[in-house]
């Protein structure tokens, strides 16, 4: 009997447990003993283990986040963390790890993998921003959250005739925003794609009140940066994700709003509920395609890869491949949402 280890890392998302269950279930055909590793490559370097059978994952399917815990540990920032994780999978007779996460998990697989180490990939981000697979797990989840609340935001928008300003998770890449700010019918979408100014942000919402629409939503990505727009002159201190910290480009776009539109705004900075819920069906069926993609691939002895999805097809990739860049909204997807806002084209 082969033993495989299973570990999340990266920020939580929906899917992740189904996941985990699909590569159970997945490996009992090959009569892999599935290790479940606590906290992302943390548990690895101190073998903080679960050992998962048929119980372990029942019910799990529909819940949020992930059983396992995750960490945004990064297994080759110290030498001897490496050493601990080799060590540990050759005195515990690992055959190989199936590896969770969104682009800096994945990156440390890749760096991993080309050390020797026998794993495959499963991307998942509510950001949507891996390169090669079309979409990921979480995000359909993620907006349907997202348009849930922007449909909130509307009524009581309407109600107080107030610009709505809502910001929106993504880090540097603008898929949330755009999609959900598609389905919830935003008046503004603003992403770190496109460059755009305030002046012409102030234009569009001047309009719509002079045409009698007396409220607006505007949808801003918190990749955003602020300074492009010439509105701060003095550095902002930014985090770990390069985001504005403790600012939120959605403040300081409301606060700029108002003062120079003079109509009243309000902000809602969505945040962590973004991430959490149950995951949609949509989700739960991807996430299940890829735990059981990645079990395929383990037992097929092809490693260094990560599983995708393709047009209706999961097929793998070389995990050089996916982490190399950042996916990105791209020209055509982002027109076709200003389309339906403003006639552009
Ligand atoms: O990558 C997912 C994500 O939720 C981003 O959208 C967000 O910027 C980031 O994680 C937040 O990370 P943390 O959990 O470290 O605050």
């Amino acid at each position: 009997m082969k033993t495989i280890g299973v570990l999340t890392g990266g920020g939580d998302c929906p899917g992740m447990n189904a996941v985990i269950r699909a590569v159970l279930r997945g490996g009992i055909k090959y009569d892999f003993e599935t290790l479940g590793i606590r906290n992302g490559w943390q548990g690895l370097i101190d073998w903080d283990i679960q050992p998962l059978d048929d119980s372990s994952v029942a019910g799990i399917l529909s819940k949020g986040g992930t059983i396992l815990g995750t960490s945004r540990t990064n297994p080759l920032k110290n030498t001897s963390d490496f050493e601990k994780i080799k060590t540990n999978i050759k005195k515990y007779e690992l055959f190989a790890l199936i590896v969770v996460g969104g682009n800096g998990t994945l990156s440390a697989a890749r760096d991993v993998a080309k050390q020797g180490i026998p794993l495959v990939g499963v991307p998942k981000t509510i950001d949507n921003d891996i390169c090669g697979t079309d979409v990921t797990f979480g995000f359909d989840t993620a907006i349907t959250t997202i348009t849930d609340a922007i449909d909130h935001l509307r009524t009581t928008a309407e109600s107080h005739h107030r610009i709505m300003v809502v910001e929106i998770m993504g880090r540097n890449a603008g898929w949330l925003a755009v999609m959900a700010g598609m389905a919830g019918g935003a008046d503004e979408i603003l992403i770190p794609e496109v460059h755009f100014t305030l002046d012409e942000v102030c234009t569009k919402l001047q309009n719509r009140y002079e045409a009698g629409k007396r409220f607006s939503l505007v949808v801003i990505s918190e990749g955003v940066h602020l300074q492009d727009l010439g509105l701060l002159s003095a550095p902002i201190e930014r985090d770990d994700n390069d985001h504005e910290k403790f600012v939120g480009v959605g403040n300081i776009l409301g606060k700029e709003l108002e003062s120079r539109l003079g109509i009243e705004t309000r902000v809602t900075i969505l945040g962590y509920v973004q991430r959490g819920g149950s995951p949609t069906a949509n989700d739960r069926i991807l996430a299940t395609r890829f735990g059981v993609g990645a079990v395929e691939l383990v037992h097929a002895e092809d490693f260094g890869k990560m599983v995708a999805l393709q047009g209706n097809h999961i097929i793998n990739i070389p995990l050089e491949k996916a982490v190399n860049q950042l996916k990105t909204v791209d020209n055509d997807t982002y027109n076709l949402a200003m389309t339906v806002i403003d006639g552009r084209n």
